[in-house]
Parts: C-alpha cells; structure tokens; sequence
C-alpha cells in the first residue's frame, strides 16, 4: 500500500508527519511512501532526504490520492475531496466536536483512525500523540517563559552577590505539567505543583517538584484523566493559588478535564499580586484559559509587569522534534495494522487501542467507543457477593491458647534438648533470620522491589553455594536437602534474570 505525506495548510504549522527516520521504518513494514514536496520544509527537513530514506517526492494531489494519507491536522472539508474513495485516513480528528466532518468522511468510505482518540492506557502509550506532543510542549512553556523572564532560573553564589533560585508553580500534573516540572527543575528553579489527582505525587517528586496538595478529597479517575473537582476543593485550590502566586515567579497552567471547559485557576487578582517581571504560561487558552487575562495565541503584559503567555502551538514551537515523536507514534500504529509487516494495514476491531482510534469505517461513523475502563487509581470496589452460609469460626479461648503455646514451646524445648548443640545454633539462627526477614522485607516500599530482588539473588548464590559444600557428605538426607536448596535457590536467580531481561525489552529500541 502507499502512504501519502501531505503538507500542511494549517497557518503556522511547521510539522509534519513522517520524517527520514519513520520513513524507513514505515517501508521496513512493506509500504511505499510518497511525500507531497515541501512538506518537510517547517521542520528542517529536505526533499532530498526522504528521498534518501526511501521515499518518493509528488504532488499534493499524487500524497492526498494515496492509500492511507498521514496528516498532522485534520483536513478542512474541502480537503476531503482530495481523498480517495476507500482510503485511510490517519490525523487527530477532535471526534467529539467534528460531526461535520466524520459524516463526509464516512460518504467518501474513507476510514478514518483519529490520533486523539488513543485510549489512555498503558499499551497505547506509543502512539498517543496527545501525550508525545504534550511532552514537548510542556518542556517548550518552560522555555517560553525563561525567554520572558529577566532572571537566572537557577541559584547562584558570585562574586558579584547572591541571585536566589527562581520559583515555579506547575497547576496540573499530566502529561504538560510534568515535563513542564522537570524542565524548569533541571533548570535549577525551586518548582512546587497542584493536581487534583494525589497518585501524582511521587511522579511530581521523582521530578524534583514539591506536591501542594488541596486535602480534599476528590472524584476518583477511572480513565487516566481527572473527573470534576468539587466546590470544596476549588475553594481550598483557590486558596493555594493565591499564597502561591503572591510568591512565585512563574507560574505555568496545564489544568484540563477533558470535554470540559479549562478550569479558571489563577485569578486576576492572583495575577495583580504577582512581582513586576514574573511569567505566567497558560498552555490551555485553546480549551479557554486556566488565567484570567490570558489571550489565545498571545502574549500579554498587565498592568503590574506580568507576562501572560497564551500559546497554543508550543509543539510547533520545537518541529523537528515534534515531528519525529509524532512520525513515531504513527509509526507504531502502523505496527499494530501490519502484523504480518506486508505493507497491507488490516484493521482489527476488538482489538481495544484500534477500535478506540477507528472513527470512521467503511462508510460507517463508529464514534464515540464503547468506554475502555483503566486506572492509574484503585479499580472500583467490585458489588459485594451474595453472603455464603455463615460458618461459625471456632476461636481458641485465652487458656486453649496459652495451653498450644505451652505445648509447643515443650515440644521446641525437648526437640533442642535432644538434638546435638550444631543444630540448636542453626536453628536459633534460622528462627531469629524469619523474625528479622519478616520484618525488614514486609516493610519494604514496593518502588524498592527490584533492588530487593538483587539481594535475594545474592542470597540465593550463597544458598547454591552452601548446598553444593554439602556435596562431599554421604548422608542421603543431607544430599536431598542440598538438592532441594540448590532448586529453589535457582527458581529465585533465573526468575530474576528472566523479568530483569523483560524490563530492559521495555526500554530496548525497535
Ligand atoms: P493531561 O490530561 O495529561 O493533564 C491535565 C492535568 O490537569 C491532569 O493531571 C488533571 O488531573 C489536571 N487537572 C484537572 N483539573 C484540575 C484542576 N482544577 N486543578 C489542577 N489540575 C487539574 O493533559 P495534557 O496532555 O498534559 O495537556 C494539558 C493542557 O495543555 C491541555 O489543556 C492541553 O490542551 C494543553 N496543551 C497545550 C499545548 C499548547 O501548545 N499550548 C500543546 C499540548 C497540550
């Protein structure tokens, strides 16, 4: 099949949506590609170096007629003509507000895969386009506003006197928020966040930001994303905003419920009590602006020196490289229609991420899907089961109690009594390492797991080491506990090689 690369018509836009690099991935999996000239221009890239890479310079009617067409906006209406009937379109479609369009596309069979409606779970994450250019666009806010500020954002001792680092606010820990927080940390600022979502905390930490949280408790999310916060807590939040914006310098909003309206987070009187000179990007002027004041595609300055930013194209603002993220996240889309890597895209809808993406087929408008339930938070508590028969549990009264123990210590007493000294050491040790182990490995955080694994890895060597010691005795009991040690011990080493390997596939190149 051939896969046309158009250029785009959006004013302003510099992307595009193959570069070199995903070009020869995408004829690695059987298809021929055609790019419409020019279409690379934005983002530094030439003619000639798709050519280079494998593919075919054309028209814009030879790139739209293809069999699948790649786009980085959605086509206008009339652009839609340009398509050929039965062919495949690839672009974020804003299914939910684009009737219009999902309707001409279904006249023409056209079916349509919008990148925008990648359901938010982990095996999608490498062709979310959201997510890839949010990215970028949050580490671009940072940069935007460093540009505007007047000062170092890092800390500095001189000789020229001391500059005190700068502080940041990051409102909204997603995908923007965060890079937006680890920019602005690696840049050395002090950098604090707000999200209604406390799971984010340990992420904004491992980031080096401070989580504010509101303690207020709020909808769980089910989908990845947040649901509606509550009177109480914008009450509470708005108190956060205004103690922070009276002390930071920057102040970078990312805050967005998806299908709603951005929520109003910095007031004007937040930004008034702001430090002449300070920044504040507001990434959500195209959903309406979590900043009072802040203008779509514009940069502001109040009254009191405030920068406002209100940028909508900060991916844009960085092309190649949003370019190459968003040409390898239609990469791996393809990946998933060409299982057999003959160049021939096969659609399979029960797959879950596919029929999330899939808004038009065969003539067909298959928007919005049915719902795809994942969770960063805790599943919700299942209905609780019909009640079983009750059985009676027959609880040891107080002297049954001390009665066994009394037996059992006896039993243990006469046992070590009998035994020879050897094995009273031995076990004196092995009960005390089960009390200690317990105790020390139970109270483990689970992010230290692997490490912990290393351990009883190392542990599990001195086991097979120990066991194979044995070798040179001839008692057949001994042997056989040798034996038994050296297996288990063993499970434990090559497991742990064996989801080590898994993990290090995670992070391997295709
Ligand atoms: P996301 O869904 O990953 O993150 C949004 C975050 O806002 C979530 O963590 C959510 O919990 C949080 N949030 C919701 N209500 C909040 C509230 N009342 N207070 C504080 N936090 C709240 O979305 P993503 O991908 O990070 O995008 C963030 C924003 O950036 C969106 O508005 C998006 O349209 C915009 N964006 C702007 C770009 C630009 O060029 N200006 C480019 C890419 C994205």
């Amino acid at each position: 099949m051939l896969i046309g690369v158009t250029r785009e018509t959006k004013p302003g836009e510099t992307r595009v949506a193959a570069t070199p690099a995903t070009v020869k991935q995408l004829i690695a999996l059987g298809y021929e590609v055609v790019i419409e000239a020019g279409a690379g221009t934005g983002s530094s890239v030439s003619d000639e170096a798709y050519v280079s890479a494998g593919a075919v310079i054309g028209t814009a009617e030879e790139a739209w007629g293809a069999d699948l067409v790649f786009r980085v906006n959605a086509p206008e209406l009339p652009e839609v003509k340009q398509l050929k009937e039965g062919a495949t379109l690839v672009a974020p479609l804003a299914p939910a507000t684009s009737g219009d369009l999902l309707s001409a596309l279904a006249d023409r069979k056209i079916d349509a895969y919008a990148m925008d409606a990648v359901p938010r779970i982990s095996r999608a994450q490498s062709l979310d386009i959201l997510s890839s250019q949010a990215n970028i666009a949050g580490y671009r806010a940072v940069i935007e506003s460093a540009h505007h500020f007047g000062r170092f954002f890092t800390g500095q001792v001189t000789a020229a006197g001391k500059i005190p680092p700068a502080k940041v606010l990051v409102a909204g820990a997603g995908v923007a928020g965060l890079a937006a927080i680890g920019s602005a940390a690696s840049l050395g600022a002090i950098v604090r966040a707000t999200d209604p979502r406390p799971e984010v905390a340990d992420q904004v930490k491992s980031l080096g930001g401070v989580y504010l949280p509101v303690n207020v408790e709020v909808e769980e999310s089910t989908d990845g994303y947040a649901k509606a916060t509550s009177e109480a807590y914008d009450r509470r939040a708005a108190e956060i905003y205004s103690e922070q914006a009276a002390e930071v310098d920057i102040i970078i909003t990312t805050a967005l419920i998806p299908g709603r309206p951005a929520p109003r987070l910095i007031t004007a009187a937040d930004v008034a009590s702001m430090r002449p000179g300070s920044v504040i990007v507001d990434m959500a002027t195209a959903q309406g602006g979590n900043v009072e004041g802040s203008v779509k595609n514009q940069v502001v300055t109040t009254g009191n020196g405030v920068t406002i930013i209100g940028y909508t194209d900060l991916p844009a603002r960085l092309p190649a490289q949003s370019s190459q993220l968003y040409g390898a996240n239609l990469v791996n889309l393809m990946k998933l229609l060409t299982p057999a890597r003959d160049g021939q895209a096969v659609v399979d809808l029960d797959d879950a991420v596919l029929r999330g993406l899939t808004v038009v087929h065969r003539g067909e408008v298959l928007w919005p899907p049915p719902p795809v339930q994942v969770s960063a938070a805790p599943a919700a508590a299942a209905p609780p089961a019909p009640q079983p028969v009750q059985k009676t549990e027959k609880k040891l009264t107080p002297a049954a109690r001390l009665a066994l123990v009394g037996a059992g210590s006896l039993a243990l007493f006469l046992l070590n009594a009998a035994a020879p000294s050897q094995i009273t050491q031995h076990f004196t040790v092995f009960a005390l390492a089960v009390v200690v182990g317990i105790y020390v490995i139970g109270h483990v955080h689970h992010a230290l797991h692997t490490p912990l694994m290393s351990v009883t890895n190392a542990i599990s060597g001195i086991v097979v080491v120990g066991a194979l010691l044995q070798l040179t005795v001839t008692d057949n009991v001994v042997l056989v506990l040798a034996g038994i040690a050296t297996l288990l011990a063993s499970i434990n080493i090559f497991g742990g090689f064996a989801v080590t390997r898994r993990m290090l596939t995670m992070f391997r190149k295709a």
